[in-house]
């Protein structure tokens, strides 16, 4: 960290407070791809090289996505500290790692904002990977949760029974392809399972195995991890794709802020989400899902919804401190 106290508009807390928040996004494997620049009243949320997928992310999709759910976890934390907030995605040409400059305008520390009341579920979503109740969701709460994602630029398209059929024989031949790519198994053994103090996915939060097939994407797979258990799953989860209207750097930036206003309006009801994106980070398995959300829609995560048997483990961050390279 490089701090310069000439003059900074905002204070230790509130330094503390937005990039905590920021820190606790989701993204793939909990590898945590973002650094911070903090210049009086602007935020910029920045690619760190260092925690990149190139076996299993090649193109940078699913890292900028979880780029685009830090810096909106960044955007709720700055309305419940009473600040405006605009921003612009890839702000510089001549700093491509900027991925997201955030400014904080006029401060109303007494003005309650939509997406503010969502600071409360900042730090209790998780990830859950585990097996879903048969618990209907209300169709009220499904609709928030897509409008949500509609906010920030992205669709949330349930799939009918025909279509979540069809996906699954997609997500089954991801599977398979998993299992027999050493590159990716190589890569991802550095930050899936055991203890983890920092980043990556310990075993506690990988779920129990499933018993028979199911609909769930099992982190671990190439490996045996001896601290899981089994369980028996749902058959026939909720499933949505996300999507945006361009697949670009910006379409992934709008997804992943799409991704975190959808999750925390999906935790204020409950509802636990995990990822099946599998299907998605095999071009050839993509272009089936793309059939299933039809031209001019680009599918960008599968996320299955419910309400949890259980409860989700927590996996570690690291110390917004160790994030910000600049602060001036
Ligand atoms: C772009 C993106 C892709 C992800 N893909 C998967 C996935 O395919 N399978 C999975 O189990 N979790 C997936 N995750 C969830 C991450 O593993 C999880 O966010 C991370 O471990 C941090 O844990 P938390 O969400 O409980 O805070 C993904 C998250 C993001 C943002």
């Amino acid at each position: 960290m490089v701090i310069q106290h000439d003059n900074p508009l905002l204070s230790h807390d509130e330094v503390g407070i937005l990039l905590s928040a920021a820190g606790a996004a989701p993204s793939m494997h909990n590898t945590q791809p973002w650094r911070f620049e903090v210049t009086g009243s602007v935020i910029d949320v920045l690619l760190d090289e260092d925690r990149t997928l190139p076996a299993e992310d090649p193109s940078g999709r699913m890292t900028r996505i979880g780029l685009g759910a830090a810096a909106f976890n960044l955007r709720v934390a700055a309305a419940t500290l009473g600040y405006e907030t605009t921003l612009a995605i890839d702000p510089d040409p001549d700093r491509p790692d900027i991925a997201v400059r955030i400014f904080l305008g006029a401060r109303h520390p007494s003005r309650n904002s939509p997406i503010g009341a969502l600071y409360s579920q900042l730090h209790r979503r998780r990830t859950y990977r585990g097996p879903l109740v048969t618990t209907q969701i209300p169709a009220t709460v499904l609709d928030q949760i897509t409008a949500a994602a509609r906010c920030e630029g992205g669709e949330l398209r349930w799939l009918d029974a025909a279509a979540r059929y069809k996906l699954g024989s997609t997500l089954q031949a991801a599977d398979d392809l998993e299992l027999h790519n050493e590159d990716r198994l190589t890569e991802r053994s550095r930050w899936i399972g055991g203890d983890r103090a920092h980043e990556g996915v310990p075993s506690a939060a990988l779920g129990p195995l499933p018993t028979q097939p199911a609909a769930v994407r099992d982190l671990s797979a190439g490996y045996d991890d001896p601290a899981r258990d089994s369980s028996a799953f749902e058959t026939d989860p909720l499933i949505a794709i996300l999507t945006t209207g361009a697949d670009d750097q910006v379409g992934w930036t709008r997804a992943g802020m799409a991704l975190q206003h959808s999750l925390l309006t999906a935790t204020s009801y409950d509802v636990a989400v995990s990822f099946l994106n599998q299907a998605i980070e095999y071009a050839v398995l993509r272009s089936q899902v793309h059939e299933l959300v039809g031209h001019g829609a680009w599918p960008q995560l599968i996320l299955r919804a419910g309400y949890p048997a259980g409860s989700a483990a927590e996996t570690p961050r690291r110390s917004w401190h160790d994030t910000l390279d600049i602060w001036q």
